[in-house]
């Protein structure tokens, strides 16, 4: 089914360190695109949807699956474990959907293989003896992109389908990457006879599954479907634009969308940054805003903020506007979908970071483009009164206490994008939209009238 027309293909994606409930957004506006597209990361990302209490938690299946009129696509720009996939696909089939001419595999994206993700576990812990580890997910994703990028020992998805090609390959490459495993310290034999045969089977069963997503896409466009993708990890992960080294492996902004996709630029007719309405980030890596304390805390516990991928704390902080600034200039940010909104609930003061105090003294407005530089600012912060009521059924932004509209106010006219939606709980009713036409004529830095859409 074609979608209204006029839908601009938008962009989904992370304007902070992850986990920003994209996984939520991509629910919601698939039910006015056609399709949803998967353009970048593995299954590092763990994105969450929650449709009448029902929860479904996905690391490489676009959010998109319960929209059933919705072709999902994961892209040449991804990097998929086979049986991750295979199991997500055995799941959303089990409860009832059908994938078969929906679900399109790009035979270019590379495959996640053991060694990856032994090799990613290994680096990390001899990072770690020395408090160096980036705290990566260990799913293989920076070996995988770095095989990518050195060409001779990637393999593609497409490659699963040519089992004498693949045994070939296999045997040159297993010996290497298992000589490398040992000297990192992992002494892990992979019977490469029996990959074969795993990969063989796994090939097999993504077989309907796998195509030329560059073509399709563009037949697409062609057709004036609309397309909605999907960002994984975040802007501030991204590998060359976030807070490096401690960032993923992948162009996690809305930069990677062309790379990823095959599609030019021009394709993308909008962004919207998903933004929590505090911080978190999960790994190691600087969080200038960050909250060591029983505010941190009292944050985690109301959000829940427990890695949907590895289960672990994340740190927890206020908002942070430099960082913020630059991901929405970074994305191209064109509105804000603002998260977690409930959470802060019951607290007495909130704070929002204006600037950085540099170890020199200067304060700074720009957000650097080094972790160590980063790590040695302290935050400059502005403050809000907190609001004591809950607001998970607000249904309104008139219906949200005052001091919450004016926090909401706040971090509008300081990132000078307009708010477009409000998430004041999991479910996908949970979410208020905004009138944001007139936003984008006020001028920076002045607060605009939020009302409903
Ligand atoms: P993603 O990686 O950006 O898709 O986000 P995750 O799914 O990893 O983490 C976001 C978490 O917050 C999930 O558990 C969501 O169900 C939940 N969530 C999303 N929006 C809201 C909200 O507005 N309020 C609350 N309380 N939870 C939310
Ligand atoms: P979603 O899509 C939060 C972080 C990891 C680690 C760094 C590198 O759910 O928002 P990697 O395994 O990618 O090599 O890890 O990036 N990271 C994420 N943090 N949400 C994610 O995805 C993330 N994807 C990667 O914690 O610090
Ligand atoms: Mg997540």
């Amino acid at each position: 089914m074609a979608s209204e027309p006029g839908i601009p293909n938008t962009a989904i994606v992370g304007l902070q360190w992850g986990d920003e409930g994209k996984g939520k957004f991509v629910d919601v506006l698939a039910a006015e695109h056609d399709v949803v597209v998967r353009f970048n990361g593995g299954a590092n990302a763990g994105h969450t949807i929650v449709v009448e209490g029902e929860r479904l938690a996905l690391h490489l299946m676009p959010s998109a699956v319960l929209n059933p009129n919705c072709e999902l696509v994961i892209a040449n720009g991804t990097v998929i474990d086979p049986s991750i996939l295979v199991e997500e696909i055995e799941l959303v089939e089990s409860r009832g959907l059908s994938l078969e001419g929906r679900l399109h595999v790009s035979s270019r994206a590379h495959v996640v293989l053991p060694w990856h993700s032994l090799l990613d576990g290994a680096a990390e812990a001899r990072l770690s003896d020395r408090g160096d580890a980036i705290g990566t997910t260990k799913r293989g994703i920076g070996p995988a992109y770095a095989d990518k990028i050195g060409r001779s020992m990637a393999i593609r998805i497409g490659d699963l389908l040519d089992e004498v090609h693949l045994e070939a390959h296999l045997d040159k490459i297993a010996p290497l990457r298992l000589e490398e495993l040992k000297i990192a310290g992992n002494d892990t034999n992979i019977d490469t006879k029996e990959l074969l045969s795993k990969l063989t089977r796994l090939g097999q069963i993504l077989k309907p599954y796998i195509t030329d997503t560059t073509w399709l896409l563009h037949d697409r466009v062609s057709e004036k479907r609309s397309i909605l993708f999907e960002g994984a990890n975040a802007c501030l992960l991204d590998v060359d634009h976030g807070t490096y080294p401690y960032v993923t492996s992948s162009n996690a902004s809305a930069l990677g969308i062309s790379p990823g996709t095959g599609l030019p630029a021009k394709t993308l007719g909008r962004v919207v940054g998903v933004v929590k309405a505090y911080s978190t980030r999960v790994g190691g890596g600087p969080f200038p805003t960050e909250l060591d304390d029983a505010i941190g805390d009292q944050i985690r516990d109301r959000g829940r903020e427990y890695g949907t991928t590895t289960g672990r704390p994340r740190r927890c902080g206020w908002i942070d506007m430099v960082a913020l600034r630059y991901a929405a200039m970074v994305c191209g940010a064109d509105s804000l979908a603002i998260t977690l909104l409930d959470v802060l609930s019951g607290f007495d003061e909130i704070k929002l970071c204006t600037a950085y105090k540099a170890h020199s003294g200067e304060i700074l407005d720009r957000f650097p483009p080094d972790a160590r530089l980063l790590e040695g600012c302290t935050p400059v912060y502005e403050s809000h009164q907190g609001w004591r009521e809950e607001i998970d059924t607000c249904e309104s932004i008139s219906a949200l206490p005052a001091a919450c509209q004016a926090y909401l106010e706040a971090i509008q006219s300081h990132l000078g994008v307009p708010i477009e939606f409000v998430s004041v709980g999991p479910d996908r009713r949970q979410t208020m939209r905004c009138a944001v036409g007139t936003c984008h004529t006020n001028p920076k830095g002045v607060p605009w009238p939020l009302e409903n859409a």
